[in-house]
């Protein structure tokens, strides 16, 4: 029935949290404290960016998710009192270019195109670091396509984003299923109108506002099941 299956990047193909292990090594104390927060203020400015100026053409506030990355490690060091060296940022943004794939990531992509359905992936992230760590995940010869939203300047959950998934493939919004791990990514394409997969791998609740996703599980494996 489906005829794409398209995932979300950071979170759910690449393990954004195992960033606090370096981030432990460099502030002895503050891995994960630094490695959450280091995040959530990523996504504040995808937010921030988008909703500024939510223009049709792109916000002029625009910056690529790398750049974005950047700068919210830098805040969130100056918040947290930790003295971010150039070289420290450098190791950390180097690891983040190369971050480690879920072990069934590359298994779960390779069965899909073994069933003949398309893979994608549509991400914030910005076309050459999603190319980078599509490439040392190995995962490249399985996704036929890597959406990023550096088409449209505008940072998901904006509607725009999601479309482009109907724009770079001949299928229908029903014959998509999209991936995430992301609960606010997951409910925002629900609400754009696809069948949605929530990867919930630490038994979270989910968002108290929207529908419930279309199917959940605790692995990527998991999605298999339901194809
Ligand atoms: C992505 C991040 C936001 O779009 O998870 O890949």
């Amino acid at each position: 029935m489906y005829k794409l299956v398209a995932f979300d990047a950071y979170g759910t193909l690449f393990d954004v949290y195992s960033m606090s292990q370096l981030a432990e090594e460099i502030f002895p104390g503050h891995g994960q404290a630094l490695s959450l927060m280091w995040r959530d203020r990523q996504i504040e400015y995808t937010r921030l960016v988008t909703m500024s100026d939510p223009n049709p053409n792109g916000s002029k506030y625009y910056l690529p998710f790398w750049a974005l990355t950047i700068r919210s490690l830098r805040y969130v060091c100056k918040r947290m009192g930790l003295n971010l060296s150039a070289e420290a940022e450098k190791r950390l943004m180097d690891q983040y270019a190369k971050l480690t794939g879920f072990e069934d990531s590359l298994s779960v992509l390779q069965s899909i195109k073994q069933k003949n359905i398309s893979t994608a992936i549509l991400s914030n992230g910005s076309r050459e670091m999603l190319a980078m760590v599509v490439g040392s995940n190995g995962l490249k010869p399985y996704l036929d396509k890597v959406v990023t939203v550096e088409d449209v300047r505008l940072f998901k959950t904006a509607p725009q984003a999601y479309e482009l998934l109907l724009k770079e493939f001949p299928v229908k919004m029903e014959e998509i299923l999209f991936v995430s791990s992301n609960a606010w990514d997951a409910l925002a394409a629900k609400w754009y109108g696809f069948d949605v997969f929530w990867v919930n791998r630490q038994s979270h609740p989910f968002e108290e506002i929207g529908e419930n996703p279309d199917y959940q599980g605790s692995s990527l494996t998991e999605v298999l099941g339901v194809i």
